[in-house]
């Protein structure tokens, strides 16, 4: 059977975090196609070599757009920060390929829009990288939601906090530097929450949204990186450009309304992404440091047995767990990627629409986009708009 060759570009953070998928994804779960880890492509021939024998690919390649038109790759898997996705994934689609990318889609609306068009056109599979989405438990909440078990929905509380950030000697990173990430606490963080937001609930009508930015200069940093860096004692300093924090209210189109929060100056907060619906008949909540569980509370339940409960999202009932271990052997952050790509390989074999895909991609980047907007109006604004 002709296999699905991944083309994957980036080998640090989501690079490792993908091509651990990519190899797990066999021993764990049938696919229609087998799976194989055929190039790595980076800048740094020597780098690039090294990662791809840590991370398991056969090639390499230092040149993207080399890599989009090799004849033995079938998928491209996009994992280099967001000011290279627009033109990697036009490329590749262009050239036939399947294309899987890293959120933010784009640095904005339009670009990403562009993406989607070149995508669709060309026919080829497209997904988006929102993987917490695949947590089994939040899989669980939208099932619950979807079968009507808390009815109407009335509010969508939404929030991603971290601490990373916090010290003013911090290097800008490329995480802090809009030309590379198009936005920070918003795009990087925020992102995550507004797609569980409108998996769970539904789509965003309007919002009315603050950013700030609390610490304005910092160190320029002496290699480029996302999440670490170094800058000696007496670097220059440069113009933080993109959000430390965000915050908005929105109106969803069902009626229900939102509040949503992220940040980079929580102190005390590592990864701590959570997600609330309370509707007419129950409430559902989720953490994601908590990944396994998912909290329900239903009013159906008879008078004075009434209360939250936590159910174990970990036995084959569960969305996706039938794959994994016996009841109760927790899972993590990595398997959320191995679920994803999962779905990415079997819609793309089967001629399916993945999801999330890059639609979903630009409405959440509608919404961001909305949202900034707002902030400098300091009104609220129509999603429709952007
Ligand atoms: N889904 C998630 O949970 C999640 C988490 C972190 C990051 N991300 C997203 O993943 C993307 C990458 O973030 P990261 O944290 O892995 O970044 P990173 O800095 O750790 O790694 C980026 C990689 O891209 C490579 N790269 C940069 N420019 C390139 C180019 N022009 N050609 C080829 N390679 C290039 C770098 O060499 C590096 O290997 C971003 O879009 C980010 O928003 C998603």
């Amino acid at each position: 059977m002709k296999p699905m060759r991944f083309g994957l570009i980036g080998y640090k953070f989501m690079g490792k975090a993908h091509s651990n998928a990519l190899a797990r994804l066999p021993m764990f779960f049938e696919t229609d196609v087998p799976v194989e880890r055929a190039v790595l492509c980076g800048r740094d021939a020597v780098w690039v070599k090294q990662a791809s024998e840590t991370l398991g690919f056969k090639e390499i390649e230092t040149d993207w757009k080399k890599l989009v038109t090799r004849d033995d790759v079938d998928a491209i898997d996009i994992t280099a920060p967001s000011n290279v996705h627009r033109d990697i994934a036009i490329a590749a689609a262009q050239a036939g390929k399947h294309v899987f990318c890293e959120k933010p889609l784009a640095l904005t609306t339009a670009d990403a829009r562009l993406m989607q068009e070149a995508a669709e056109k060309a026919g080829v599979a497209n997904q988006i990288g929102f993987n917490y989405r695949f947590a089994p438990a939040l899989a669980l909440a939208k099932k619950l939601i979807d079968d009507g078990k808390i009815g109407k929905i009335f509010h969508c509380r939404g929030s991603f906090l971290q601490d990373w950030i916090i010290d003013p000697d911090f290097p800008k990173v490329w995480r802090l530097d809009k030309t590379v990430c198009g936005s920070g606490a918003l795009g990087d963080l925020c992102a995550h929450v507004i797609d569980a937001a409108r998996y769970l609930v539904g789509d965003i009508a309007e919002v009315v949204g603050s950013l700030t930015t609390f610490v304005k200069e910092r160190p320029v940093v002496e290699r480029m990186a996302g999440l670490s860096g170094k800058a000696s004692a007496d670097a220059p300093r440069a113009k933080v450009d993109v959000d430390d924090a965000s915050s908005f209210i929105a109106r969803f189109e069902n009626g229900a309304m939102g509040l949503f929060e992220a940040t980079r100056f929580a102190q005390g907060h590592k990864n701590d992404m959570r997600i609330e619906v309370n509707g007419e008949k129950g409430s559902l909540k989720f953490e994601f440091e908590r990944m396994n569980e998912l909290w329900y509370f239903s009013a159906e339940d008879e008078p004075g047995e009434q209360g939250w409960r936590m159910i174990q999202v970990s036995e084959g009932v569960h969305p996706y767990w039938d794959k994994w271990w016996p009841a109760g052997h927790v899972i993590g952050f990595p398997e959320t990627f191995v679920h994803e790509l999962y779905e990415f390989v079997q819609c793309a074999s089967q001629g399916r629409p993945c999801a999330p895909n890059f639609a979903d991609g630009v409405a959440v980047a509608q919404i961001m986009d909305a949202v900034e907007l707002s902030s400098q109006r300091c009104a609220w604004v129509d999603v429709g708009e952007i």
